[in-house]
């Protein structure tokens, strides 16, 4: 065993469906974990829904519904959705199940036991779409600063977290752990923020009820923050941890969220984190925001666009091609169906589908689909094999990164080298000489090994296609990278059909 891996998605709020903002982030964590997995690590990737807090409690009553009745509901549409785009998670958490409620519970109590939560009052404005408290001074204009809608002035009796008491440490952290916050540049915008002061955090509500009491004191909800974030520890069995768990994999190794969440994973969480005495994240990674033909998504424009559809449409592999390949990963990116078109046409269709179906349409042709056995390496074949190792260790190191827009194109690079290859040896000249049936056995030899070796590599991002071109090759479909990703594996006198297209062109509308 390669060691343990732990990755989360955000909690989903369930007041909204979901959208490809939401799929993107679930993306990245089932494509970290199946290249983890398939690397030989012990891997646990958590998902869920965050459905407590007043915008839920707000949207159920809007429909005539009970929050729960609202979550029940929404939470099938997450569910199916990561079904349909074969995401492999370990465990799905909701905030209103028992044993989310008593690991927040009991973490509410032991800060306050130790005097890190006291009773006070609060005055401020509050956002209530951000759920958060501003100060005067951080209003723009009277609106919230993060969204920019209109907030009211709140005043109440309210829990609060000395947060203010954790300053120096949460910036020592930081500081000392280069590879915390990622990417980079939004590591100064914490610390900035930080070094602004840190109060102390208002961590309960009486304004509403849908929500984890305080222990002791029902009047008062739980600040959803609070609640959402233990969600990360009570999946893994948090405080009693019977099923070994939380000693296995926390400390988490990644939190992929999204860069409007951050704050709340890299000030709030750790110093809660701190105050109950339990290790700090390893990493906190935010991605970008898409927009849609150039403008934000928003119900409002009508342009949120629905992952269902696209699958349906597309495919659920080219979906899962497009959105890590389109971007890159921690930067904001742009969805326009004529970017996701061209990238199915010119990189699956072409690229990929023709490799594929090139070489196995000669292997039929000219040897009947029997593999033939590579004696040796001629110049130029070498030249292709070496690409293999030197990519499989950028590609690993990419990984770390959580570059995966640079992974495809590594990956893509040897399959255009692939192609380059078929031109420079041109099998059809050596099949009409009878003197080079070994040279071009060895050729398409190496063709197809390639693509064993790029099938193992795309598996992650495209689990169906990289299934489909190992079937074909006769390898085990389920046949992990770290036993096989060194050249050679493919048996010689095995039998290939030719390919039927993997993807077939798509006619701009
Ligand atoms: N419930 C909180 C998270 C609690 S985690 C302890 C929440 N939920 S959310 O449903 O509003 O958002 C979840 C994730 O979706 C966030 O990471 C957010 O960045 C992401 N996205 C929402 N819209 C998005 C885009 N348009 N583009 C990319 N990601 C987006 O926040």
């Amino acid at each position: 065993m390669a060691g343990t891996f732990y990755v989360t998605t955000p909690i989903y709020y369930v007041n909204d469906v979901p959208h490809i903002g939401h799929a993107y982030t679930t993306l990245a964590c089932d494509v970290i974990s199946r290249y983890k997995r398939s690397r030989g690590y012990d891997v646990y990737f958590l998902t869920g829904t965050d459905e407590h807090g007043q915008k839920v409690e707000a949207a159920a009553d809007a429909n005539g519904e009970t929050p729960l009745e609202l979550a029940d509901r929404v939470v099938k549409r997450y569910q199916a959705l990561w079904d349909k785009l074969n995401i492999s998670h370990n465990d799905f958490i909701r905030t209103t199940q028992e044993r989310h409620k008593r690991a927040v519970s009991e973490q509410f109590r032991k800060l306050e036991a130790k005097g890190d939560i006291f009773l006070g009052e609060y005055e401020d404005w509050y956002c209530t779409p951000c759920e958060t408290f501003w100060t005067e001074t951080q209003l723009l204009d009277g609106t919230c600063p993060d969204c920019g809608r209109p907030t009211t002035k709140l005043k109440e009796e309210s829990y609060f977290f000395r947060m203010s008491q954790y300053q120096e440490q949460l910036v020592r952290h930081i500081e000392e752990n280069p590879d915390f916050i990622q990417p980079k540049s939004r590591r100064n915008e914490i610390i900035s923020f930080i070094k602004e002061g840190l109060r102390d955090l208002s961590i309960s509500r009486t304004s509403f009820s849908w929500g984890i009491p305080v222990p002791g004191n029902e009047k008062h909800v739980i600040y959803v923050w609070f609640d959402a974030l233990s969600n990360y520890i009570s999946a893994l069995g948090y405080p009693e941890d019977k099923d070994g768990l939380y000693e296995n994999f926390w400390p988490v190794d990644v939190h992929v969220i999204g860069k409007d969440i951050l704050r709340f994973h890299a000030v709030y969480w750790p110093t809660f984190l701190m105050a109950a005495g339990l290790p700090l994240p390893k990493k906190v990674f935010a991605h970008g925001w898409w927009t849609v033909e150039g403008q934000k998504m928003s119900k409002s424009l009508r342009n949120v666009v629905e992952p269902n559809m696209l699958i349906d449409k597309y495919g659920v592999d080219a979906i899962r091609y497009f959105l890590l390949r389109e971007v890159p990963f921690g930067l904001d990116g742009d969805f326009s169906h004529s970017s996701l078109i061209s990238r199915i046409n010119s990189d699956l269709a072409n690229d990929l589908g023709n490799l594929l179906s090139r070489s196995t349409a000669m292997l039929g042709k000219y040897f009947d689909g029997v593999v033939q056995s590579p004696d040796h390496a001629d110049e130029i074949d070498q030249a292709y094999i070496d690409l293999f190792p030197l990519a499989t260790a950028k590609i690993d190191k990419l990984y770390e990164d959580m570059a995966f827009n640079k992974v495809l194109q590594t990956i893509w690079e040897l399959i255009s080298a692939g192609n380059k290859y078929i031109d420079e040896t041109a099998p059809w000249a050596l099949a009409k000489d009878p003197a080079q049936q070994g040279r071009l056995g060895r050729v398409l030899y190496n063709l197809l090994e390639a693509q064993r070796l790029i099938a193992l590599q795309i598996a992650p991002f495209m689990p169906e296609t990289a299934e489909k071109i190992l079937a074909l090759l006769g390898v085990d479909p389920k046949a992990n990278l770290a036993d096989n990703d060194t050249w050679g594996a493919l048996q010689a006198g095995s039998k290939i059909k030719k390919a039927s297209p993997l993807f077939p062109r798509i006619e701009a509308e």
